[in-house]
């Protein structure tokens, strides 16, 4: 067994949390070799519902989790971090602009920034969900210059997850047989799931997943939608926002991190870009990776036809826009 590495959770008292600290005691992400101590951090009103969180986590009598610290204090929580799920944010509430809902947040990923800067260990990984998680993302790296800014991503796992599901389920294969589907850009209406390179394993051999479906108008059209707005079409649904398959793809975001990815198969991570494939540098865009040693390289060199480069476009254009609407709050 190794020695416990310190976890930490923001927004623990929150429904995508309640749903990805189990997996992260049962060693799901970290293995089942990996103690942890889970750092729990949420706002002061939030204590009492912690109380309870905590008193669950203690029922579950799992061996691998260790210490647990509720705690309102980013200071405490964010001491000796190895592993970071930033979750909590502001939620966005009837009447609020897209600009009110930013400015609240980036202010909140300054303050737990600055606190990963002064107290976490410098090779932490710090996987944002809290929206609007690229941007969140990217300022968080910004108030936390001692540590390299590949140590913070953004989630697009779940639109991943969900753009996989939904081609196995129109090609009838189970979700594991369909490989290498993108998510570009930003987690939000404009990314741009892309199922140019995926792949499924036919019991005649594996396809690429276009020929496969042998359907463009359906790709560019039906799927890339119902991919886009899948996140509205649950909260329509439950009248909450998906938690479940959050905590599910940010647990697995931060295994693949950690343990690495299959040869031959990449994922979508937000990451700072370094100006692949056009993409403006300094912000942070959802590209295929590959994971080996902790360290991700983005897949480079693949083909992108002229409507794949418009909806790139698309994406970079708004999380440009985001990232001068961020900076502008923060110089007030
Ligand atoms: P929730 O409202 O149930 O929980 C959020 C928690 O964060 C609350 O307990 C709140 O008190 C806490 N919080 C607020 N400000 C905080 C701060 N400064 N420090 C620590 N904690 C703070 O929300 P839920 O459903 O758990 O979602 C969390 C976030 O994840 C939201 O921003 C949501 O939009 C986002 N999300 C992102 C997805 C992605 O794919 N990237 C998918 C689904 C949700």
């Amino acid at each position: 067994m190794s020695e416990p590495i310190n976890v930490v959770v923001t927004g623990a008292a929150g429904q995508i949390a309640y749903s990805l600290l189990y997996q992260l005691a049962a060693g799901s992400v970290f293995g089942p070799e990996q103690p942890i101590n889970l750092r729990l951090l949420d706002i002061p009103p939030m204590m009492e519902v912690l109380k309870g969180v905590v008193m669950e986590l203690e029922d579950l009598a799992l061996p691998l989790l260790r210490d647990v610290l509720p705690t309102d204090e980013p200071a405490a929580a964010f001491k000796d971090a190895a592993a970071a799920f930033l979750v909590g944010a502001m939620p966005r509430k009837q009447g609020m602009e897209r600009k009110d809902l930013l400015s609240a947040n980036v202010k909140i990923f300054k303050v737990q920034g600055e606190a990963l800067d002064k107290y976490a260990r410098k090779d932490v990984k710090v996987l944002v969900v809290g929206n609007p998680a690229n941007t969140n993302a990217l300022i968080c790296s910004h108030y936390a210059p001692s540590i390299p800014k590949e140590n913070f991503t953004a989630m697009t796992r779940l639109d991943q997850n969900r753009a996989q599901a939904a081609l196995a389920g129109r090609l009838g294969v189970q979700v594991d047989k369909v490989e290498n589907v993108i998510i570009w850009g930003n987690h939000s209406s404009t990314q741009y799931p892309d199922a140019g390179q995926a792949t499924v394993a036919l019991p005649s051999g594996t396809k690429p997943v276009p020929a496969a479906i042998n359907d463009d108008d359906w790709l560019n059209g039906t799927f890339l939608e119902t991919i886009q707005k899948r996140g509205a079409a649950v909260i329509a649904a439950r009248k909450m926002s998906s938690a479940m398959s959050a905590a599910k793809a940010a647990g697995d975001h931060m295994r693949d991190w950690w343990t690495g990815t299959k040869p031959g198969q990449w994922v979508s991570m937000g990451v700072v870009s370094d100006g692949s494939y056009g993409i403006p540098k300094d912000i942070v865009f959802s590209f295929p990776v590959t994971i080996e040693n902790k360290t991700f390289k983005i897949v480079q060199g693949l083909p992108l036809n002229d409507f794949a480069k418009s909806k790139l476009d698309v994406t970079s254009k708004e999380l440009q826009e985001e990232r001068a609407e961020a900076t502008d709050v923060l110089q007030k």
